[in-house]
């Protein structure tokens, strides 16, 4: 009796392993521990044995084994259970990972970077920077500046016109501003010397794009106006400013030049790794008749300024072959930066 309770308790047990659904382990559930069961089947056999020990054994294994096959089964069930939640997770997934890319980041425009950090050399030097408006008044452009109308040195500036020089209030037509120059003036009108600022901006020429030219370009105005300022100053600061921000001594020179608004002047270069030289800016002494149109008396201040062109600043540093690749937005230019 015993054996055959222990067969028919083994068969359950393997039924219910093998039991692959919620489904079938509950039909196995009256199956097996239902009145018709197996087990209870040998229970009604019980009264047919002999003594009332052997009664007490098989009933108790009986009893055993009922309780071994329904905790199976609890086991078998949540076996199943999550097994089929794990299943529905699976299914109903929903793929964020688009979402989960981090968008990628730009950065700033070569010319821009330039721009902050010649900002930055130069606030290292103990200089302040200023500005002034795009379009200007002839007579910030050129007049203060020491060109009056009709002085050759406008047509060097291939200027572009935004009035009608015949027309107007007598305060003189406007342009786009053509240089850096005018905050010159309207520094020394604002300001006591003494005076160190720096003007970075943009500037407009009526040129034809090419390797080294843009019509639309940028640059950064240098002023010092003090007492007893000499052209070694002017010297000294751009040789600092420029190997600041090359972080290196390129090889340079300081070539006699000509601008109405300086006296003497000179053109500062930088030499290409060709070998070549690189025009990066006009400077010299601050001239008298600008001093005196700034309001300021020649016989008691001096001063030197300059003017960088930064787009070509930008080229230099990152060895760009033709400015024109700043500007036209190639994306596999730009990211190279
Ligand atoms: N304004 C001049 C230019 O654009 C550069 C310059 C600035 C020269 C200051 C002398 C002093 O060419």
């Amino acid at each position: 009796m015993i054996d055959d309770i222990r067969a028919a308790r083994d068969a359950a047990l393997a039924q219910v392993d093998a039991a692959d659904s919620l489904e079938s382990v509950t039909a196995l559930d009256s199956q097996l521990l239902g009145k018709k069961g197996p087990l209870a089947q040998l229970k009604t056999k019980l009264g047919g044995l002999a003594t009332v020990d052997e009664k007490k054994a098989a009933g108790q294994a009986v009893n055993e084994a009922m309780q071994a096959v329904s905790a199976a089964m609890q086991v078998r069930t949540s076996e199943l259970g999550s097994a089929a939640l794990a299943a529905r997770v699976q299914s109903e997934r929903l793929d964020l990972t688009e979402h989960l890319t981090p968008p990628t980041r730009g950065h700033a425009h070569l010319v821009t970077q330039a721009w902050e950090r010649l900002e930055d050399v130069f606030v290292g030097l103990g200089f302040q920077v200023a500005e002034g408006p795009e379009v200007e008044t002839d007579w910030y452009n050129f007049e203060a500046l020491n060109m009056g109308e009709g002085h050759p040195a406008r047509g060097e500036f291939d200027t572009l016109f935004v009035g009608d020089p015949s027309e107007g209030d007598g305060a003189g037509h406007t342009v786009l501003r053509t240089h850096t120059s005018p905050v010159q003036i309207r520094t020394m009108l604002e300001q006591e010397p003494p005076i160190y600022i720096v003007a970075p901006g943009r500037v407009f020429r009526r040129d034809t794009p090419d390797a080294t030219h843009m019509p639309v370009f940028h640059q950064i105005e240098g002023l010092v106006i003090d007492r007893n300022i000499t052209m070694a100053h002017l010297a000294g600061t751009i040789e600092a400013f420029t190997t600041a921000f090359f972080g290196q001594k390129l090889p340079s020179r300081l070539r006699p030049s000509y601008f109405p608004f300086t006296e003497p002047s000179a053109e500062f270069d930088i030499q290409r790794p060709d070998g070549s030289w690189m025009e990066m800016c006009g400077c010299g002494m601050v001239h008298p008749n600008v001093l005196r149109a700034g309001g300021l008396d020649p016989e008691e201040w001096s001063g030197f300024a300059f003017g960088f062109g930064i787009d070509r600043m930008a080229v230099m540093r990152h060895q760009v072959g033709d400015i024109r690749d700043m500007y036209t937005n190639d994306i596999r230019f730009i990211e190279q930066f």
